[in-house]
């Protein structure tokens, strides 16, 4: 299992509600926190791996030897919102790339977690903004279609750049498999 980067197209499909949780299921979630851990994020969602379906993972201390923080959030939906807050976000699929997003300050989610009981969070701070960025992806929306003018002239050529590595990566990758 491996981190999609942009522009991979993948990172832009609307991914599936789940509809049961089992053993594969436990382990495919499992499988990203390793990933998480091994590139050093806080949250990950399922597309990022090329699972399209509404799963996502956290651990904001990104600790490995803190599983108590650890959490599943499946079909998660945010019931309520208020206030908006600006702060810097990175994401997985970015590698280096960091920017000021707005986001709503705090809300209200319900979701269910890997025991298939449904669970109510009220987050704000960092646990909102995660929650919000990682739900993004499973509607197929990056945190760069959430930046302002001033943020996107800004990181305009990084993301020019990362898309001409992905297309050479592309290409690379086609002619080994020819
Ligand atoms: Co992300």
């Amino acid at each position: 299992m491996e981190i999609l980067k942009y522009p991979d197209p993948r990172l832009r499909r609307r991914a599936a509600p789940v509809k049961d949780i089992n053993s594969a299921f436990e382990e495919k979630v499992r499988q990203m926190f390793e990933v998480l851990y091994k590139d050093r994020g806080i949250g990950l969602a399922a597309p990022q791996v090329g699972w399209s379906e509404r799963v996502l993972i956290l651990n904001l201390e990104c600790d490995i030897d803190k599983p108590e923080l650890e959490r599943v959030l499946i079909n998660p939906r945010i019931v309520r919102r208020e206030g908006k807050r600006v702060a810097e976000e990175g994401c997985l699929s970015f590698p280096g790339l960091y920017f000021q997003v707005e986001r709503d300050a705090s809300i209200e989610l319900h979701a269910y977690d890997l025991a298939g009981d449904e669970i109510v969070i009220e987050a704000d701070n960092l646990l909102s903004r995660a929650i919000q960025h990682e739900i993004d992806h499973l509607d197929g929306m990056l945190f760069i279609d959430r930046a302002s003018l001033v943020e996107k002239a800004k990181i305009r050529s990084r993301l020019k750049s990362m898309e001409r590595a992905w297309a050479k990566h592309k290409k690379k990758k086609q002619s080994v498999g020819r």
